[in-house]
């Protein structure tokens, strides 16, 4: 986090500020051998009052008390940085490298919440390949999302895409194609596909349900399937639940030899991102650099 943080000031992408113990941070940059005074801000010894009574406020009628309140800012940096950019004391918020991704996500949807147009958050990898971008999702957090939650999955990878200036074609991925295997399983992305063709504001192709490689390679899904609405090879992969999501996205990644960026956080209210535990230092100045994106487009 410290190697990550010099590089976001040296590179002149953001000004971090780092949450943490002072004396370990001052000693570890020092051993770093790094020419950086990063500002510091220990939950630990800050003030806390303010924050405590913010996120108090936030969680009053969730059972937080203002003793626990004062508790969970001073000994859980999760919620001092949720409240941090909750406030407006900071722009962005990047947490998980040394937590569950589970306890790291759980503060910021706790006390910064989904953005006004969404009641779900959904982790999205944009893949860069030689010649091809691909954008996948749900990979991190929905565990077995419903229709619904697939469509609305679908919006935050296609605005993730617009986002990276790529104009999404979406496919909703299963093991079947266009109703070739009818069972409960493969009517969720069905369902969804049905609900996203319904709905006036999705002004992007998708479509589904289909097998990856109809999503992926131009002449099964032009020759077998010329009624589907997309007319290119699908670059956004909505996967239907939590398992091949994450497996997917690995597999691409490490078999497929792509650059991963992510996991972005996509439909929270403010630019925070859970980094995974093992994250390199251009992992964390990559989430980083897309959650300074996010918070000037603000
Ligand atoms: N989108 C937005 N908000 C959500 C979502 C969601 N998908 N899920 C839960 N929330 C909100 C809830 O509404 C609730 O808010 P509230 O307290 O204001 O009402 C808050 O988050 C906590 O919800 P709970 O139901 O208490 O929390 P839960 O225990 O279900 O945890 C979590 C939610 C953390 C997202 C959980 O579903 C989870 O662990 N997901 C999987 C994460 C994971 O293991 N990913 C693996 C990949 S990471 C890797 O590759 C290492």
């Amino acid at each position: 986090m410290i190697r990550a943080a010099y590089q976001l000031q040296d590179q002149g992408i953001a000004d971090p500020v780092l949450l943490g113990d002072r004396d370990t941070i001052e000693s570890l940059t020092a051993d770093l051998g790094l020419d950086f005074e990063p500002e510091v801000v220990d939950p630990d010894t800050a003030d806390t009052e303010a924050y405590a009574e913010r996120l108090h406020e936030i969680r009053e009628r969730k059972g937080v008390t203002r003793s626990e309140a004062a508790e969970l800012v001073a000994r859980d940096s999760n919620y001092y940085g949720s409240v941090m950019v909750e406030r407006g004391d900071a722009d962005a918020f990047l947490t998980g490298l040394t937590h569950h991704y589970s306890s790291a996500l759980r503060p910021p949807l706790q006390v910064v919440g989904t953005a006004p147009d969404t009641d779900y958050v959904a982790g999205v990898y944009m893949l860069t390949f030689k010649n091809r971008v691909i954008f996948c999702a749900d990979t991190t957090v929905n565990l077995d999302p419903t229709p619904a939650q697939l469509a609305e999955i679908t919006h935050h990878v296609a605005e993730t895409a617009r986002q990276f200036d790529v104009d999404p074609r979406v496919a909703l991925l299963s093991y079947s194609d266009f109703g070739s295997v009818e069972n409960e399983g493969t009517a969720k992305p069905r369902d969804a596909v049905s609900m996203l063709h319904d709905d006036p504001t999705v002004d992007f192709p998708v479509d589904g349900e289909m097998q990856a490689d109809t999503a992926v390679v131009e002449d099964i899904l032009t020759d077998t399937y010329d009624f589907a609405e997309l007319d290119g090879p699908a670059n956004c992969l909505v996967f239907p639940n939590l398992e091949a999501g994450n497996i997917g996205y690995k597999l691409l990644q490490r078999l497929g030899g792509a650059d991963a960026i992510g996991p972005i956080l996509a439909g929270m209210d403010e630019p925070v991102h859970v980094i995974q535990r093992g994250d390199e230092v251009k992992d964390i100045v990559n989430l980083a650099a897309v959650a300074v994106v996010d918070a000037q487009e603000e």
